[in-house]
Formats: C-alpha cells, sequence, structure tokens
C-alpha cells in the first residue's frame, strides 16, 4: 500500500528537522506519496491565509501527517497557534495528545540519581477541550476596567473517550494509571473528571489507578518519575506537565508526540516549538521529529519500520555530545544522515 503522507514543515527550524525525518522515512523503504503544505508565518503574512478549510479537507483525506514547529516572532501570539495548530487538533477532533516521557541509555537527565529504568512513562493529554477552546472574553480592552475570563470547557464525553484510551493503553503496558487534576481548587472541572474517571476506572479493573494533584506531580516528575506508567490530564496541565517531562528525559531535541484521533487519523510532531533563535543554524536536534515519524509510522501499523526507526535513531544518541544547540557536535543534517545510514 503506498500512503499518502502530509507535511506541514511550518515555521522557525521545523522545515530543518522535517527534511531529516523526510530523509529516514525514506530510507525505511515504506511507500508512500509525500503532500506538502505551506502553511505558517510566510504564507499568512503574504496572503492573509493560516488554515483555510479547503486545507484541512485535504489533510483529512491523507493516511497521517507529520508537522515541524508553528509559531514565529513576527506575528502576533496566538494568530498561528491558535489558526494553524489547534485549529488542526480541532477541527480533526485528533482528541489524544499521546506525549511519551522515556529516557534512553546514554542520554543524559538532570535527575543525577535516575536512569533509564526510573523514566519510562507515556502522558496521553487531553488535547481538544479545556481551557485551549478559546471560550471566554474581553471586556473594555487596555481601559482600567477592562476584564477578561477564559474559562476551561469540560465535557463528559471528552473526558470519558481520552480516559478511556488512558485506560487502555495501560493495559496495554503496566496496569498503572495515574490521572492529574487540581481537584481541591477546580471542583467543577475536577468533579466531571472524576466521574469520568471512576466510571472508566469500574470498567477496567485490571488496572491499578492514582491521583494526583498537578502541583504534586511536578514534584513527583523530578523525584519520583518511577511512580508513573501512564498519566492522564487536561489540555493545560498535559501541556505543561509534557514540558517538564520532555526536561527530565534529555531535553526538547528528543521529545516526540501524536495528536491522533483513535482508530483515525494523526498528526505528529515534535514537541519543541520553532525556536527562532537557531531557525537556519543547523542546530536544532531532528531526533524529536524522527522519532515522531516513527510514531506516525507506528500509527499507521508500520510497526516494524516504527521500531527500526525508533531504533536507529536511539541508536546513535551517544554519538551526540549535547541533545540541542550548538553543543551536539553534529549538524542537524549530519545527523539526519546518520539515522538514516544506521536504517
Ligand atoms: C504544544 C505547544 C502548543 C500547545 C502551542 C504552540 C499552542 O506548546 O504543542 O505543547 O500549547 O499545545
Ligand atoms: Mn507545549
Amino acid at each position: 500500500m503506498t500512503y499518502k503522507i502530509g507535511f506541514i514543515p511550518g515555521d522557525g527550524i521545523g522545515p530543518e528537522v522535517i527534511a531529516q525525518a523526510r530523509k529516514v522515512l525514506d530510507a525505511t523503504g515504506i511507500e508512500y506519496e509525500p503532500v506538502e503544505f505551506d502553511l505558517g508565518a510566510k504564507r499568512y503574512k503574504a496572503t492573509g491565509d493560516v488554515l483555510p478549510d479547503s486545507v484541512v479537507k485535504e489533510i483529512r483525506d491523507l493516511n497521517g501527517a507529520l508537522l515541524g514547529a508553528v509559531g514565529d516572532p513576527s506575528v502576533p501570539p496566538g494568530i498561528l497557534e491558535r489558526g494553524l495548530l489547534l485549529k488542526l487538533r480541532f477541527d480533526l477532533d485528533l482528541y489524544v495528545n499521546l506525549r511519551p516521557v522515556k529516557l534512553h541509555p546514554g542520554v543524559p537527565s538532570p535527575l543525577a540519581n535516575k536512569g533509564p529504568d526510573d523514566i519510562d512513562f507515556i502522558v496521553v493529554r487531553e488535547n481538544v477541550e479545556g481551557l485551549y477552546t478559546g471560550a471566554g472574553g474581553t471586556h473594555k480592552p487596555g481601559s482600567l476596567f477592562e476584564v477578561a475570563t477564559q474559562e476551561s470547557i469540560n465535557t463528559r464525553r471528552g473526558v470519558e473517550r481520552v480516559v478511556q484510551y488512558a485506560f487502555k493503553l495501560a493495559e496495554a503496558r503496566d496496569h498503572r494509571l495515574t490521572w492529574v487534576h487540581k481537584t481541591n481548587v477546580l471542583t467543577h472541572a475536577g468533579g466531571l473528571w472524576q466521574r469520568a474517571f471512576d466510571a472508566q476506572a469500574k470498567a477496567h479493573p485490571d488496572v491499578h489507578t492514582d491521583y494526583v494533584h498537578v502541583d504534586a506531580a511536578c514534584l513527583y516528575f523530578v523525584t519520583q518519575p518511577e511512580r508513573f506508567d501512564v498519566v492522564v490530564s487536561d489540555n493545560l496541565f498535559g501541556d505543561i506537565l509534557t514540558d517538564l517531562g520532555a526536561a527530565i528525559a534529555g531535553g526538547m531535541g528528543l521529545a516526540a508526540s501524536g495528536n491522533i484521533h483513535p482508530g483515525g487519523f494523526g498528526v505528529f510532531e515534535p514537541v519543541h516549538g520553532s525556536a527562532p533563535d537557531i531557525a537556519g543554524k543547523g542546530w536544532a536536534n531532528p531526533v524529536a521529529c524522527i522519532l515522531s515519524a516513527a510514531m506516525l509510522l507506528a500509527h499507521l501499523g508500520e510497526a516494524d519500520a516504527a521500531r527500526r526507526v525508533e531504533e536507529a535513531a536511539i541508536g546513535i544518541l551517544g554519538k551526540l555530545r549535547g541533545m540541542a544547540g550548538a553543543s551536539m557536535g553534529y549538524t542537524t543534517a549530519e545527523i539526519g544522515d546518520m539515522v538514516a545510514e544506521a536504517l
């Protein structure tokens, strides 16, 4: 089967890391037809378009997509993030954001006393609700009396389906699931999450469950990462937790993710942003994007190719001096070559 795979390089270092992921995908030998999408700051500034509905329709017809990065300092905050990245997640109903937190052998972690056996879990972030929906408003902006509200939207069905996905994932892993929230303060949203979680826990009695407040979860990520196997949380808590997760597992240069509609479409992307400060320098670590391509392959059902890409990418990490920036000892393209050759 020839897959139709979309590539959305986007902004900053996005095109550089996407080029390396393509190199690696080519080296796997899987048959695919690449479909390129010119989206991001350049297109917005030239045409005013961010993500036309016609493009969403084209993307929906693909087998999957790989996205580089979105965001540019010359565009006001929110326009590209909300208009492109979040619109893709919302319009395609990619309600699961899957973010592995795994320390690979040979990769330095800032947690000096923790190793690969301790840091090996996965965060399931709710991806289309919560504080990200844009609900709220501004009244009399700029005046002394201005008012701003930002509301967290939580639907019973929306929460239950992502929690159900997390339970199934826990069943395929170590049968341990932790949910993270702030139920002691956010009693409305927390109550709904609690009821949805409890209903799913009843349906999955073979999974050992735990609840941790988000502030304590930050502490435990750093002091006891081994207590986690699958973690499920809402959109904003999941966003924040996964930057911390990336940090303990070797940094943003390595963190991969997938925006998934289980059983359906998926857009895969490195957790890192567009890093405009290093764009064009050849300093970006493409491994996060390559590992995201491996997740895409797994999502397509190409388990063997996914495993080979993951092994090849992890296998070269020991050669790098640092995991991102000027200190890596190799350029972005050289790292892509090393992974492709290892395949
Ligand atoms: C991420 C990013 C995005 C998010 C931004 C760029 C909108 O931080 O994918 O984690 O907050 O989801
Ligand atoms: Mn983030």
